[in-house]
């Protein structure tokens, strides 16, 4: 007992010696170290560039947050999603509908964005991952909400191209452009800012989500 009561002091006079060696580096200092240590251990390798790693104006304050384990102020949180809000690029000629059995497949996709993948093939909206989608299908996630029953459940009438559905359709080709602009430090990926699915891709998905006929809404 008492032995181990003398090995304790031993390192801990060990232990303040080496603290009063060495300098802590401080947050600015180990961001830099951090993102000097990944950009040293990653290389461009096929379709995938280290500069995936670079961060946005979003990304930084909603890490910063989480480091600091409080969500983003008010204020904060509202310029960021009108930044991300500004950037969406909306369907070109009001064309925000495209066809409902191509958006299953591309929801139930999640091929793309890694090196073996060929640049060519389209990339898949990875949806199922996180969501549940069509009844039938029992394999999903549930980091977000069950989107079954989507268009039906928010009010999108038979005409989905009607003014009175407009603001749904609106909103769900936006979040799924740009799920920040919603949400500033949403964990869904910004599948048509970051470019991983094309527009005429998000029109198909839109269009699994609020068209009558899809099987979601029935
Ligand atoms: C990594 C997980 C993840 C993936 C992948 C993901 N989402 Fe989400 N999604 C979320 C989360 C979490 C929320 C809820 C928080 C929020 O609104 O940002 C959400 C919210 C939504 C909403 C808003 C729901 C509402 O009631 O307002 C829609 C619509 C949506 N997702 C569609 C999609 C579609 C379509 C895809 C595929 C292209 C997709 N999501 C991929 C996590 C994800």
């Amino acid at each position: 007992m008492k032995t181990q009561y003398k090995i304790t002091l031993c390192l801990l006079a060990v232990a303040a010696v080496v603290a009063g060696c060495t300098t802590t580096p401080g947050p600015v200092n180990l961001d830099k170290l951090t993102s000097d240590i990944v950009k040293a251990s990653f290389r461009d390798e096929g379709i995938v560039k280290v500069s995936v790693l670079d961060t946005d104006d979003t990304n930084r304050a909603c890490s910063a947050a989480d480091v600091a384990g409080k969500p983003l102020d008010e204020t904060t949180a509202r310029a960021i999603e009108a930044e991300n809000l500004k950037s969406i690029k909306w369907p070109t000629a009001g064309k925000f509908l495209g066809d409902w059995k191509e958006g299953e497949k591309i929801a139930q996709s999640g091929r793309g964005l890694t090196y073996t993948d060929d640049a060519k093939m389209p990339n898949g909206g990875n949806c199922y991952n996180c969501h549940q989608i069509d009844k039938k299908e029992i394999s999903f996630g549930t980091i977000g909400p069950s989107l079954y029953n989507y268009g039906k459940l928010r009010g999108v009438t038979d005409d989905p191209n009607s003014a009175a559905s407009k603001a749904i359709v609106e909103y769900t080709w936006g979040k799924i452009w740009n799920a920040k602009a919603y949400n500033a430090c949403s964990n869904m990926p910004r599948a048509g800012h970051m470019g991983i699915l094309t527009e005429a891709q998000v029109a198909h998905v839109v269009a699994l989500l609020v068209d009558p006929k899809s099987p979601v809404n029935q």
